[in-house]
């Protein structure tokens, strides 16, 4: 793990990628995480489980910012700690990449309070995120919302988001965000119809066959009904992939949104998993 560094290509997928998943002949553990959304206590407890499991490379979602009270402190962890990252639709905002058509009214205020919290270089770095990460030694693709028009911010909750998302996957795995709901969608064959899959608890071994979008859930705002922070593992050579659940202080986390004087329902519905 180390800070951010962007070393990115956009490049065709490799003829033989199994050989490529490794590092240096050593089987690497990739972590993914995203949402993040200014949780501090969540990323705080999410990172200690992270850092015991020893992961070669950690990738993010984006996302690091908004709801929550602590836009600044996630950014910051994120930028040193992380080794790749991408632009969420709240990070957009921030940096005044987007403009916030569509966002709900509740989720303004953490947006306007983190911008006005950023120093100018935090303001810059969220700028120069890009918004598709591929990394081809790894065979991994990262981006927020879908890899179809990442500009946009596609949900991809249908099998038909998927496809199109597929559609654009270079690589044969790709992560992405922006629902909150942790899972995994599987494409059989090029062009079939992409299935949904929730992850159960423990390591699940990916089929042999078939390419892969990974949604490793959410860090900070979860909203699939476990309230938990969440992030997922890959291992290389099992080709297991696991969501990993992690309890933190959700008290603590409301009462700084509350104190914040932001909605009051974005610190109780953390509670709730919503
Ligand atoms: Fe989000």
């Amino acid at each position: 793990m180390g800070g951010v560094g962007l070393d990115l290509r956009l490049s065709p997928v490799h003829e033989d990628w199994s050989l490529l998943v490794q590092t240096k002949g050593r089987i690497v553990k990739l972590a993914f995480l995203g949402d993040i959304h200014g949780n501090l206590p969540a990323l705080e407890a999410a990172w200690e489980v992270l850092e015991e499991r020893s992961p070669d490379l950690v990738f993010v979602t984006g996302d690091l910012v908004g709801y929550g009270a602590d836009g600044r402190a996630c950014l910051e962890w994120i930028r040193e700690k992380a080794d790749f990252c991408c632009l969420g639709n709240h990070d957009a905002v921030v940096c005044g990449k987007l403009v916030p058509w569509g966002f709900r009214p509740e989720s303004l205020s953490p947006l306007d309070r983190c911008r006005r919290d950023l120093p100018p270089e935090d303001v810059e770095w969220l700028a120069s995120l890009p918004l598709v990460v591929v990394h081809d030694a790894q065979g991994w693709s990262l981006v927020h919302g879908s890899l179809h028009e990442p500009e946009h911010f596609h949900y991809v909750l249908t099998p038909q988001d998927a496809r199109a998302c597929f559609a654009k996957l270079e690589t044969p795995y790709g992560c992405l965000g922006h629902s909150h709901v942790p899972g995994l969608f599987f494409e059989p064959s090029p062009g079939a119809l992409p299935q949904w899959a929730r992850i159960p608890q423990g390591a699940l071994p990916l089929p042999e066959t078939g390419r892969f979008l990974l949604n490793p859930g959410s860090v900070g705002q979860p909203r699939d009904g476990d309230p938990r922070a969440g992030f997922a593992l890959f291992e290389s050579e099992t080709r297991t992939v696991e969501v990993v659940r992690v309890d933190y202080d959700i008290g603590e986390a409301a009462r700084r949104i509350h104190g914040a004087g932001f909605s009051k329902d974005l610190g109780d519905r953390l509670f709730l998993g919503i």
